[in-house]
């Protein structure tokens, strides 16, 4: 995967013009930042730093953190702010006793497989203070707008090929979690916990409970 998301680099925000999901970009930028606000947000999975750049205009700090190097240079190179720095991190083996105070993680919880899901919210849980919030979101499958689905595991996992401009192509795991089901794994680590859809993207939130 992380070979896949650094060859796509010079094309991946290419995602966010797509003119059909501006409404529901907006949406979910103004959800994700009325979060934020004076917090120490630690980011998993940042890639190029899309959301890097809308965290950090109002968040009191961001490490924006990629298993991969390069793409963890990248997102702190695209913020106009001071107060972002990046590390490379592997979202499945987070330090413990970080001091931060919210996690966002945006479209990387479709690429965890789904005996894998309550493994990562664990690890998160073991190392975020109790009581921060925890932001995740992603992609809703839209008929049509989404790449089509081109295999399905025994075990439910969905895969897409995907194909960059230089001709390649990629198997790459992306899962489509119901509302429901986002619903009661965030109950088993979260209090107030959230979970929104609009017709593109699914944006779940909670404390984090010790
Ligand atoms: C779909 S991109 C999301 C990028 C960014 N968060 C956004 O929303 O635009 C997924 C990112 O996950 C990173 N990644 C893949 N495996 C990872 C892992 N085990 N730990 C941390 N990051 C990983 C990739 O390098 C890529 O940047």
């Amino acid at each position: 995967m992380l070979q896949y998301y650094e060859q796509r680099r010079p094309e991946y925000e290419a995602i966010y013009s797509k003119p059909e999901r501006q409404n529901d970009l907006d949406w979910l930028e103004q959800q994700i930042c009325s979060f934020v606000p004076g917090r120490r947000v630690l980011e998993i999975a940042s890639g190029t730093g899309y959301w890097t750049r809308r965290i950090s205009k109002t968040a009191s700090f961001v490490l924006a953190t990629d298993a991969s190097e390069q793409l963890a240079a990248i997102a702190v190179e695209s913020c106009p702010t001071h107060n972002v720095q990046s590390q490379v991190m592997d979202a499945f083996s987070i330090p413990k006793d970080l001091n931060f105070d919210c996690l966002i993680a945006g479209f990387f919880f479709s690429h965890v497989l789904l005996n894998q899901q309550r493994q990562f919210l664990n690890g998160i849980a073991q190392s975020m203070k109790p009581g921060s919030k925890l932001i995740l979101f992603d992609n809703r499958f839209v008929e049509g707008s989404s790449t089509p689905i081109s295999r399905v595991t025994e075990a439910g996992d969905t895969y897409q090929q995907q194909r960059l401009s230089d001709g390649s192509c990629f198997e790459v795991l992306k899962n489509f979690p119901r509302s429901e089901n986002l619903t009661s794994l965030f109950h088993q680590f979260c209090r107030n916990v959230s979970v929104k859809e609009s017709q593109y993207f699914w944006l779940a939130s909670g404390n984090l409970v010790a």
